[in-house]
């Protein structure tokens, strides 16, 4: 078990969806939370809606090197450095592939993989500086189960999670654990409109942010290396592991849902 009370949280994606409830849930567990995104004036607000101190905003642009960079040097430079990071931003891109040009595909895989590649190794010296430390990847079924209409995406979450994975094992002999924790979909701005009309007509669940955030938070304390969130998702991403042959006929059959949705 991993005590939050008293810990600096560096928290990516502070102001999103997902990422502004589990803030609020890290302050009420007693940490003391580093809030990263681009948008300044929307982390001044989530700092103001917390006893004062609580939340820190830190403005970067994970998807350059100058933004990591600055993200880096400020938070090693805290009294009170983190010793947990929360790696929870990320770039959706639903779409066609052949569709998607270059430029966008590079940003993605910019923010969403080089990004907490890039952050996980500049502030190791600082994490390990603390007697216990952890990384935690907010990943997504689609870390797992590849999906269409999300092939990029879903490229950047499972290059995430091998990153974590590899880690995990190359520090599983020190005091510095790293965990992806996965959510399933979930109302934020995250989803465009198209997304909420495809997840409705292939009867996907969406939870609230509040709810995973709560389930994210008690994962971060248990310590636990892996979690899905949602039980279809749960079994989908086994079987798609084992079996991946059954999860490609059954993603054919939805496949001119999924074009339609998709196209642009
Ligand atoms: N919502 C879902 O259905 C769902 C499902 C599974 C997994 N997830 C994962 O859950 C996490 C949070 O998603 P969400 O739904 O909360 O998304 P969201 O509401 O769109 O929030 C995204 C967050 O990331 C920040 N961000 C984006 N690009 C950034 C960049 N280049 N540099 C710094 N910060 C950046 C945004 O802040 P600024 O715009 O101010 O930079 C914002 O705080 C993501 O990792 C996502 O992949 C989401």
């Amino acid at each position: 078990m991993i005590a939050l009370t008293g810990r600096t949280v560096l928290l990516t994606g502070a102001s999103g969806g997902i990422g502004a409830a589990l803030c609020d849930a890290l302050v009420k567990a007693g940490a003391r939370v580093v809030a990263v995104g681009r948008n300044d004036e929307r982390l001044q607000q989530l700092a103001q809606q917390q006893p004062a101190g609580q939340v820190v905003p830190l403005a970067a642009d994970l998807a350059t090197d100058s933004g990591r960079a600055h993200a880096i040097a400020i938070a090693s430079k805290l009294q009170r450095t983190p010793s947990i990071l929360v790696l929870a931003h990320a770039q959706s891109a639903f779409g066609l592939f052949e569709e998607q040009s270059m430029p966008e595909l590079r940003d993605l895989v910019e923010t969403n993989l080089l990004g907490p590649m890039a952050l996980i190794h500049g502030l190791l010296p600082t994490l390990q500086a603390h007697p216990q430390a952890a990384v935690v990847a907010v990943g997504s079924t689609f870390g797992s189960l590849a999906f269409p209409g999300f092939a990029a995406y879903s490229a950047t979450k499972f290059g995430l999670r091998g990153l974590i994975e590899g880690l995990s094992r190359e520090y599983a002999d020190r005091n510095l654990t790293f965990q992806f924790l996965s959510p399933r979909a979930t109302r934020t701005a995250f989803n465009t409109s198209a997304v909420e009309a495809m997840n409705r007509e292939l009867k996907v669940a969406e939870d609230v942010p509040a709810d995973v955030a709560a389930l994210l938070v008690a994962a971060i304390a248990s310590g636990r290396p892996r979690m899905q969130i949602g039980w279809p998702e749960k079994l989908f991403a086994r079987i798609n592991g084992a079996l991946p042959g059954l999860v490609d006929r059954s993603l054919k059959s939805q496949l001119a849902i999924v074009r339609r949705h998709a196209r642009r």
